[in-house]
């Protein structure tokens, strides 16, 4: 329970919301108990009426009760919804507060956080963890105080009328309470294991439409569908489960109700007899019990609700916990010059235990180009993530224009940085919004986009399209080949006039002629660059070569120089050279 406390701070920032809920639900049972006081008084004075009293007297008498317990109802009622407004709504704003906390929290975390966790656990967190909170700041706090101010107020009226009465009546209620919570916990278990078998069905369906090439190509479908068989099978027989004990819930709620008015009546009737209280009170009683068992049985399912939350907000809290590992704490002006040095760097990760980098330096000048090549599994793309810092060294240092990279402000270096990734990503969205999605600016001079697609050899490939630029991309868009995603990666990193610019095997899918061109375009900007790739046609022309083995510098030089030292380089080379 412990786990929910994080959530007190909202509370207090909704304090007047929850005040004023509190009031509602005080104002709605109060007027809810005075209908059975009016119903037993009611009784009473009908037992005094004799042969006197006219039809008048008594169409007089049931008008103006009537419109009597209209009002209470009325009012009750409308305190019923102002409740409701309140409390609900506040529960609502806080899930929207805490998800945002969470979504923003998450954008802060670093690599080694996303490699830890998969996607799906890291969006249930901020999804379904978040609703069952909800469900205990809405429903759950909502049902305890209508339980706590109920309870105070019926039995007070209880214990004024009979208290060897409410005694007796009484003590099924806390026994009612027990078998809903168990009753609760048990829905919740199996709607856990419903859940997890429904997530792996949508997981099953989801591999098989998007791999669906490789399965039809392979001629799996059977396998599949046996596959998906099973798992719909495994479905159905639990929710069946879910099904059977749902429909015992609300019978068994009813049952133990019909119980505790039996008693009412009986024990009601047995002091009656004796004379001691009068009919009105039996009424009275009846009321009562069927009043407190709703709230009765919610301390079962509040509970269990309750505890769901605890677990959820556990869950929430271990991931706010998560501290990010690279934080930014310079916020100065910055502007990058074009300088980068390695000087004796290390790096190992820590999930896999491999040492990607050992002992790297290098130095690369304003303008330069670094080409770095290797076999793949060598350490390339590990160097480009720790130019833009998005993991630190175990050992040496990084330099930026002589400053160490932890000093300098990161955010406005990374801006000043273009990425091509190894991985292309784009967005379901337009061609245009995925260049675009490069650049700070949003009112970019359409000659500027036009001018990028052109430099990364893309903008034919665009006119070729009937939107040209608003050619939606991806899911229900227009797919690209390999080699124009790459393209239009190349333009989302030039749009925004990088005064670094880092390219990890992003000329891996087009030829070389295409390769030529784009690298030329490259060149004359005189950006700062580091170039990878696995072929020497694409670093050739760098203004320094590293040739990496094991996150080591086996070769270093230009073109030329490795050339004539005839080392790995030199043979490499040779046959990329003999295979064109
Ligand atoms: N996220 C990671 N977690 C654990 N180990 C990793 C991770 N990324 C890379 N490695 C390991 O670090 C080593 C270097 O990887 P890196 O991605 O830098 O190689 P690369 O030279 O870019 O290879 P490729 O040419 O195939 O892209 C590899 O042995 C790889 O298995
Ligand atoms: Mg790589």
């Amino acid at each position: 329970m412990k786990s929910l406390s994080y959530l007190n701070k909202y509370l207090i920032t909704y304090k007047w919301r929850l005040l004023l809920g509190i009031i509602f639900v005080f104002g709605s049972n109060w007027f809810k108990v005075e209908m059975p006081n009016f119903f037993g008084d009611l009784t009473d004075e009908l037992t005094t009426w004799s042969d006197t009293n006219s039809p008048d007297d008594l169409l007089y008498f049931a008008l103006k009760s009537g419109a009597y317990f209209f009002l209470l109802s009325f009012i009750s009622s409308f305190f019923l919804f102002m409740m409701r407004q309140t409390i609900i709504i506040m529960s609502r704003l806080i899930e929207f507060d805490l998800k945002n906390e969470i979504y923003t929290h998450y954008q802060k975390l670093s690599f080694s956080f996303y490699r830890k966790n998969n996607t799906g656990d890291i969006i249930n967190r901020i999804s379904e963890d978040v609703t069952k909170v909800r469900m205990y700041l809405g429903p759950g706090l909502m049902y305890s105080f209508n339980l706590v101010i109920l309870s105070i107020l019926v039995i007070k009226n209880m214990l004024h009328e009979s208290p060897m009465l409410t005694l007796f009546v009484l003590t099924p209620l806390p026994i009612m309470s027990y078998i809903i919570y168990k009753v609760s916990s048990k829905i919740s278990t199996i709607s856990t294991v419903v859940q997890e078998e429904q997530s792996h069905m949508s997981t099953l369906a989801q591999e098989t439409f998007t791999g669906i090439r490789v399965i039809k190509a392979y001629e799996r479908t059977h396998e599949m569908e046996d596959r998906f068989n099973k798992s719909a099978e495994s479905y159905k027989k639990t929710s069946m489960k879910l099904v059977l004990i749902n429909s015992l819930f609300m019978p068994t709620i009813f049952i133990l109700i019909g119980i505790s008015t039996i008693v009412s009546i009986y024990l009601g009737g047995l002091v009656y007899y004796e004379s001691q209280i009068t009919l009105g009170v039996i009424i009275k009683f009846i009321f009562y019990v069927n009043m407190l068992t709703w709230p009765f049985a919610s301390i079962g399912f509040v509970t269990a609700m309750i505890q769901r939350a605890a677990a959820s907000q556990k869950r929430i809290n271990e991931f706010l916990e998560e501290k990010p590992e690279i934080v930014n704490h310079n916020f100065q002006p910055f502007t990058f010059h074009g300088e980068i040095e390695f000087k004796n760097v290390s790096f190992t990760y820590k999930n896999s235990g491999i040492k990607a980098i050992n002992n790297l330096s290098f130095t690369l000048k304003k303008g330069e180009s670094l080409g770095i090549i290797g076999k793949t599994g060598s350490g390339k793309s590990t160097v480009l993530n720790l130019i833009m810092r998005q993991i630190d060294p175990d050992e040496g240092e990084i330099l930026i224009d002589g400053v160490s990279i932890l000093d300098i402000n990161l955010d406005e270096f990374r801006n000043q940085s273009g990425v091509v990734p190894q991985d292309v990503y784009l967005f379901s969205e337009t061609i245009k919004e995925n260049i675009l999605f490069g650049c700070m600016d949003e009112n970019i001079a359409e000659e500027r986009l036009i001018e990028v697609a052109k430099m990364s050899h893309l903008y034919h490939n665009i006119m070729d399209f009937p939107k040209q630029f608003e050619t939606l991309l991806g899911e229900r868009g227009v797919n690209l080949s390999g080699g124009q995603k790459q393209r239009l990666s190349i333009s989302r990193a030039l749009i925004r006039h990088p005064r670094l610019l880092l390219l990890d095997d992003c000329l891996s899918a087009v030829d070389t002629e295409t390769e030529d061109f784009i690298l030329n375009n490259l060149a004359n900007l005189k950006t700062t660059s580091v170039i990878v790739s696995h072929r020497v046609s694409s670093i050739r022309n760098a203004d320094k070569i590293i040739n990496l083995e094991n996150g080591t510098t086996i070769e270093e030089g230009t073109h030329k120089v490795l050339l004539s030292n005839g080392g790995e380089y030199a043979k490499l080379y040779k046959k990329q050279l003999s295979e064109n």
